[in-house]
């Protein structure tokens, strides 16, 4: 079913996970690399699982190479978000693939990306933010290092702190430090947990990372105490049921809890995640959803007014993007 045309607001997407394979084929073109291992023969983005999917993200992210291929990679990816609908978003930004955790260099990268969101803004009508994310895999003390480009760099446009990568390596409670050095800058948190970890990982990400929001979390049905504890606390999950779907975490659209989680009272929200890898946009993801748990238009409308509640943006750009979601005959 096509679900109407909506704006949207979402708030789960890696910005180099959006990048289209024939972006970064381009840019390997341009810089005479061969990593042809990662596509398909029909040009798609090849692996064979999540923890391949995170070797193939990271060698396609080997292709951007300086502060101008961000600004042509935010360009390519809002462009694609806005004709889909999203009046909203906020991408996760690695300063370990901008630089290498070099401040200096991030800032520069920084620069080119917010200059690039501010001529989407006036070309598409599309907002962006930045949540900074430190990755799981590369281990708590580079972590510390990305919190440090993330706290010096806080402000009303880089407005949160999280955590990626591999979820089945080292415990929550080992990057504690680096949240909490983001939190004191007065970034907000979110933080990567139940996607693979199960609902145990989600437990102590709450308890060590203090988030209010988790990326994923959909493990979490698997323990009704805990499903309790998210609804009652209101913490905010950045559902992403096609990448979810697409990676094998839940074997079917069908399985996937999503709706389970709402109707139990938990606050959740829809995202891509890394669309062109998982073959999805924001619009197919409303529309499988519509096909498989029958949501309507209203259904869409409470989610976005969730999501843009849950935004870590400042009041005035809160405001604007309700506004937005008004919708037009009211
Ligand atoms: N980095 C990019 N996509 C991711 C995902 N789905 N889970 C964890 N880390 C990621
Ligand atoms: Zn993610």
């Amino acid at each position: 079913m096509k679900v109407p045309d909506l704006p949207k607001v979402e708030l789960h997407l890696h910005l180099e996970g959006g990048a289209p394979p024939e972006f970064i084929r381009q840019l390997a073109h341009e810089k005479k690399m061969d990593i042809s291992g990662i596509f398909n023969p029909d040009g798609s983005y090849a692996y064979r699982d999540f923890w391949h999917f995170l070797d193939v993200y990271e060698a396609a992210t080997s292709t951007l190479k300086s502060p101008e291929d961000y600004h042509r990679l935010v360009l390519a990816v809002l462009q694609e978000s806005a004709a889909n609908g999203v009046v909203y978003c906020e991408t996760f930004l690695s300063p370990d693939f901008c630089g290498s955790r070099d401040l200096g260099a991030w800032r520069e990268y920084l620069h080119a990306i917010r200059e690039a969101a501010d001529i989407a803004e006036k070309t598409h009508g599309i907002a962006l933010r930045g949540i900074i994310t430190c990755i799981r895999h590369f281990g708590p003390e580079k972590a510390r290092e990305t919190a440090r480009c993330a706290a010096e760099t806080a402000g009303d446009w880089i407005v949160g702190f999280g955590m990626g990568g591999d979820e089945k390596l080292g415990n929550a409670k080992d990057f504690a430090y680096a949240f909490d050095m983001a939190r004191e800058a007065g970034l907000r948190i979110t933080s990567h947990a139940g996607e693979w970890g199960g609902a145990g990982s989600v437990a102590e990400t709450l308890e060590a990372l203090r988030p209010e929001r988790i990326g994923h979390g959909v493990q979490a049905i698997t323990d009704n105490t805990l499903v309790d504890r998210l609804a009652e606390q209101g913490t905010v999950l950045e559902v992403c049921p096609g990448s979810n779907v697409f990676l094998g975490v839940f074997p079917t659209w069908d399985a996937h809890p999503i709706k389970t989680l709402r109707d139990r009272g938990v606050t959740v929200t829809v995202s891509t995640d890394d669309p062109p890898f998982f073959h999805t946009t924001m619009r197919r993801e409303y529309d499988r959803l519509a096909d498989t748990f029958g949501w309507a238009v209203e259904d869409f409308r409470a989610l976005n007014l969730a999501a843009a509640n849950a935004a870590f943006c400042d009041a005035d750009t809160r405001a604007r993007v309700l506004q937005q979601l008004e919708p037009a005959d009211a």
